[in-house]
């Protein structure tokens, strides 16, 4: 009896690493960058609302990263947005595409969303 069963858990593990690295295959991370792309170029043609960017800011999470004082945010694994007072072009580049440990956003917040959230960090951290 031992044996099947010691087959059995080899053919499920076995399985399970196949489907682990079809997963992570180039399709999907393609389709992921690719849509990065677009959120991002679709972003920057539209006008940013600062107001109904500092909604976005909130259900997005952004302030579990980052700290920034006009949102009671104080995140630390990011960089405090008030010290690096970025430009709104800026926030798109990140929020849209992502960089290093920063998340892309693409799919979770809409073009719109993202212009919305740069016209709200740029207003707020001049002040
Ligand atoms: C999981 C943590 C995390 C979340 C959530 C997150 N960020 Fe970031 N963010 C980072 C990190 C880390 C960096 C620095 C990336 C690097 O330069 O290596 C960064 C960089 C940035 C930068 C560029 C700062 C600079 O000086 O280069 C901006 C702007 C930014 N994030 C805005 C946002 C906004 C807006 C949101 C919400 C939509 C957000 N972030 C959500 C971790 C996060």
């Amino acid at each position: 009896m031992a044996k099947p069963v010691l087959l059995n858990v080899a053919v499920a593990l076995a399985l399970t690493l196949v489907l682990a690295v079809a997963a992570c295959g180039g399709d999907d991370e393609d389709s992921i960058a690719v849509g990065a792309a677009k959120a991002h170029e679709a972003a920057l043609e539209l006008d940013g609302d600062a107001a109904r960017g500092r909604k976005a800011w909130t259900t997005a999470g952004c302030g579990a990263c980052h700290t920034l004082s006009s949102s009671q945010a104080d995140g630390t694994s990011g960089p405090n947005l008030d010290e690096v007072r970025p430009s709104q072009r800026l926030v798109v580049d990140r929020v849209a595409l992502g960089f290093r440990a920063m998340p892309t956003y693409q799919g979770i917040l809409t073009p719109q969303q993202i212009a919305d959230v740069a016209a709200y960090v740029a207003a707020s951290t001049r002040r």
